[in-house]
């Protein structure tokens, strides 16, 4: 926890540990200079006993990054990756509202990155986080078993991993902060920033208004597009016709239009 052994100095995210929770909404702070995945430490850390949350768990190298289904995070140096464990009982958050948690917090990093780079992010639903046509980021939402009201948001944004030391098979899909601005980032204000419109923006979870509903919509990179959605038991195909109220994809098919709550979509178009 934070002020343990576990912080040592490092040169990306370190120092500022103090400022971090001082100036963001996160309680306590887990730092490991080294880490398999950060969202599996969270994992066991509300498996073990109830930790005071909201707790971040960050490192500044993570070996073995998990993405959705059974994909790898790739994430190598100079890469942002977090989790948080969220009270997920907390009055603003209750259950019916969590397909909107995943959009939520790919909204926060779209305005977070803008912020960054001043220049336009488009949110592929659920929560994938693109720029220039290729992702910066994503986000890997999981409850702990037997843990009750508490829910792991995990986080990876590539920051100072330029795409060019990707692997061969990402060089053309993915992209990083500092191969759009031409320079290097200080983790350390990237992650203030995220933390500060995660909290900005969940905080507006099933409040009445459309404020939320109009930036998800805005942003919405499949709209118009033909796409293919993997619903696990079934398959999707059509046309998307955005998101509605509660966080759903909507797709027009032949049958009609579905609404998808979680899934994997590929473009088809
Ligand atoms: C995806 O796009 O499939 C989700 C990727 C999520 C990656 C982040 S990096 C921090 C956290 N720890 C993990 O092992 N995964 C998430």
């Amino acid at each position: 926890m934070s002020g343990s052994k576990d912080h040592h100095r490092n040169d990306f995210l370190g120092p500022d540990l103090e400022r971090i929770r001082a100036e963001t909404f996160v309680t306590q702070i887990e730092f490991h200079d080294e880490l398999p995945s950060t969202n599996d430490r969270a994992l066991e850390l509300a498996e073990k006993r109830a930790p005071l949350a909201p707790l971040l768990v960050l490192t500044a190298a993570q070996t073995a990054g998990r993405g959705r289904g059974s994909n790898r995070w790739w994430a190598d140096g100079g890469a942002l990756t977090f989790s948080l464990l969220l009270q997920a009982e907390a009055p603003q958050l209750p259950q019916r509202d969590w397909p909107q948690l995943s959009l939520t917090a790919g909204l926060a990093v779209c305005e977070a990155v803008e912020e960054l780079v001043e220049q336009a992010t488009l949110l592929k639903w659920p929560n994938d986080v693109y720029l220039r046509g290729r992702k910066v980021c994503g986000i890997l939402v999981e409850v702990p078993r037997n843990q009750q009201g508490l829910l792991v948001v995990g986080i990876g944004i590539n920051v100072n991993n330029s795409s060019r030391s990707a692997p061969a098979e990402l060089q053309n899909t993915v992209i990083a902060l500092c191969d759009v601005g031409g320079r290097q980032f200080a983790l350390n204000d990237a992650l203030r920033i995220v933390l500060n419109r995660l909290s900005q923006r969940i905080s507006l979870i099933g409040k009445r208004d459309d404020e939320l509903r109009d930036c998800w919509r805005r942003r919405c990179l499949l709209t118009g597009r033909a796409v293919h959605v993997d619903l696990g038991v079934r398959q999707v195909s059509g046309i998307c016709r955005g998101i509605d109220d509660q966080g759903a994809l909507l797709v027009h098919t032949k049958h009609g239009t579905e609404r998808c709550f979680a899934g994997v979509v590929t473009l088809s178009d």
